[in-house]
């Protein structure tokens, strides 16, 4: 055999070496296990706390709100869109305090007027000279904002 293609066969041998040792380190032990996936991915999405509970937990016990909400044009936002994530509340509403949205520009990440938003699908105002001179929840109710 020609000296150069041994050299070849030499370098490639090397590589496939290498190739093999390196991807015995960088694959996970558990890869494989069911699927051509980590297999410890399941175990460790299982022990996460799901931190978004759902409306229909909230209004076991806010059904006031909840039934002013559903009358008007927020029935279709979750509670905790507005309110946070809501896990700690529900176990211990006392001391799982949530957070109570305030001032004009967090109702502006809806509704401040954006060029890049559909104005037939969310209606939008402009939030410097929209009634500038109170808070939007003095006349509109942030649960139903037309009553
Ligand atoms: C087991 C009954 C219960 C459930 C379920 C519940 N809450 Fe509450 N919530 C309470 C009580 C009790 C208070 C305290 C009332 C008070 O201080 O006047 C409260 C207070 C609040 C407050 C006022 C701020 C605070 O944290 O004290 C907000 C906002 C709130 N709840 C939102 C929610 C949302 C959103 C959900 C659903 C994710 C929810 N609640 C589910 C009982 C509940
Ligand atoms: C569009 C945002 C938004 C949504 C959706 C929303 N809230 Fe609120 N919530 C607010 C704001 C803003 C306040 C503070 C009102 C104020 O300053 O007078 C508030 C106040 C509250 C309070 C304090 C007491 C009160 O009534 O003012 C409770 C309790 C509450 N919300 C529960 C809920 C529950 C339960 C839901 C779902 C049924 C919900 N909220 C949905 C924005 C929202
Ligand atoms: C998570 C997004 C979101 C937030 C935050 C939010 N809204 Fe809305 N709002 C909506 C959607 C969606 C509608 C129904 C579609 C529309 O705009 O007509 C609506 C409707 C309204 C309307 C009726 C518009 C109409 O067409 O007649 C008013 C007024 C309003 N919201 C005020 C508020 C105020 C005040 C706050 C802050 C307390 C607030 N919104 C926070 C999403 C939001
Ligand atoms: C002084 C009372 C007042 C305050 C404060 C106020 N609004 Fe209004 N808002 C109104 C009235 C009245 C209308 C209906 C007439 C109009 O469109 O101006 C309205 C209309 C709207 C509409 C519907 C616009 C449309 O095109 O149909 C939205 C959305 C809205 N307001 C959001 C807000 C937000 C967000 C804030 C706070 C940044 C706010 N408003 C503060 C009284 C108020």
């Amino acid at each position: 055999m020609p000296k150069h293609i041994r050299r070849l066969l030499l370098l490639f041998a090397v590589l496939i070496t290498l190739f093999i040792i390196v991807r015995q380190v960088l694959i996970p032990d558990s890869f494989g296990q069911f699927g051509h996936y980590r297999g410890l991915a399941l175990e460790e999405n299982k022990a996460h706390v799901a931190r978004y509970v759902g409306t229909d937990i909230c209004a076991e016990c806010h059904w006031e709100t909840m039934e002013l909400k559903t009358a008007d044009m927020h029935a279709e936002i979750s509670c905790e869109t507005c309110h946070g994530p809501g896990w700690k509340h529900i176990e211990e509403p006392e001391q799982g305090q949530l957070t109570i949205p305030e001032g004009r520009e967090f109702c502006g990440t809806c509704h401040s007027r954006n060029p890049a938003r559909s104005a037939s699908l969310i209606a939008q105002v402009n939030l410097s000279d929209h009634n500038i001179e109170t808070n939007c929840s003095e006349c509109h109710n942030p649960h139903a904002p037309w009553n």
